[in-house]
C-alpha cells in the first residue's frame, strides 16, 4: 500500500492560535485520516476541529472534550472497547479479524482497521505465527518443548500454530498467562473449536509473579512491551528472566515509540 503523507493546515486554527509557535504547527496526516476527517466534518465540525487541535497539541475546551469522548465511545466500537480497557486483547482481536471478516459499518472502525497502526498490529500476529514453528522446530530436536505465552489474551498465536502443525504431535505444550480472565475464557473457546485444547493450559495471574511448575523453553511477550518506556521494559524483562530454561528463547514484539503514537 502506497505510504504517501499529505500535508494539511488549517488556516482557521492557525489564525486562532494566538501569536505563538502553534501558529506555525503543521499537521500530517495519512490519505486514511484526512477521508476520516473529511466524513467527521459533514457529521460533526467540531469533532473534526478537536482531532486537529488535540492531534497540534493546541488547547481545547473541557467541555468539548467530554462531548468527543461521547461522540467516540458511541459512534465505534474500538473507541469504547479502549475507552473500557486500553490494553485489553478485545481491540487487538479486532485488528487479527480485520475489515474482510468485520461488519464495522462506523468511519472511525473502518479508520482504525485502514490505520497503519492497525495493519502493522495484524501484520505482527502473521509475523509470530511464521516465526513460532521455526523455533518450535528448533527445541523440538531437544526433546519435549513447554512455551509460555505471557499476557497471552485468548493466545490466537499459540492456537493457530498449534492448530496448523502440532495437533498431534506429542511433546509440545503452551501456557496462556493472563490476567483478563474473559480473554482466557475466549481462549479457551477458541483452542477447542481448533481442537488443540489438549495442548494448552489456560492460567488467570499476574506473570510478573508467577510461579510455573516447569520453566519454558520459548516464551512469548507480544504486545506487551510496545506501550512502554523503556525502563518499564527493562524491568519487565528482569522479573521475567526466572521463566526461562537454560538456553530459553524470548519472541518478543518490538518497542516503536511511533505505535505509541
Ligand atoms: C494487547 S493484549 C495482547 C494479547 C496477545 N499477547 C496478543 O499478542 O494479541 C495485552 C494482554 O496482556 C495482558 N496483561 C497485561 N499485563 C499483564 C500482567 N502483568 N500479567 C498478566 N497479563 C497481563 C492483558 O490482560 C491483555 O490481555
Amino acid at each position: 500500500m502506497a505510504n504517501r503523507f499529505h500535508m494539511w493546515k488549517s488556516e482557521k486554527e492557525n489564525k486562532s492560535a494566538k501569536g505563538n509557535t502553534r501558529e506555525e504547527k503543521t499537521a500530517k496526516f495519512t490519505e486514511d485520516a484526512l477521508q476520516l476527517l473529511e466524513i467527521l466534518g459533514g457529521e460533526n465540525q467540531k469533532i473534526k476541529n478537536f482531532l486537529i487541535n488535540s492531534y497540534k497539541s493546541l488547547p481545547v475546551s473541557l467541555e468539548t472534550k467530554e462531548e468527543f469522548y461521547n461522540y467516540f465511545i458511541t459512534h465505534s466500537v474500538f473507541s469504547a472497547a479502549t475507552a473500557a480497557n486500553p490494553a485489553s486483547s478485545v481491540i487487538t482481536e479486532l485488528l487479527y479479524e480485520g475489515k474482510e471478516k468485520l461488519n464495522l459499518p462506523s468511519p472511525i472502525d473502518q479508520y482504525f482497521l485502514r490505520s497503519k497502526a492497525g495493519r502493522s498490529i495484524k501484520a505482527r500476529l502473521n509475523a509470530v505465527e511464521e516465526e513460532l514453528p521455526k523455533i518450535i522446530e528448533e527445541y523440538r530436536r531437544k526433546g519435549k518443548v513447554l512455551i509460555g505465552n505471557l499476557g497471552s489474551g485468548p493466545g490466537r498465536d499459540v492456537i493457530n500454530v498449534f492448530s496448523a502443525y502440532y495437533q498431534n504431535t506429542p511433546g509440545i505444550e503452551a501456557i496462556h498467562v493472563d490476567k483478563d480472565k474473559l480473554a482466557l475464557e475466549r481462549g479457551k473457546r477458541m483452542a477447542k473449536i481448533k481442537q488443540v485444547s489438549h495442548l494448552i493450559k489456560f492460567v488467570e495471574e499476574n506473570f510478573l509473579k508467577y510461579k510455573p511448575e516447569e520453566k519454558f523453553d520459548i516464551v512469548l511477550l507480544i504486545g506487551m512491551l510496545c506501550p512502554l518506556d523503556f525502563h518499564l521494559c527493562v524491568m519487565i524483562l528482569k522479573k521475567i528472566k526466572r521463566l526461562f530454561k537454560k538456553g530459553g528463547c524470548l519472541l518478543a514484539s518490538n518497542v516503536s515509540k511511533k505505535m505509541l503514537e
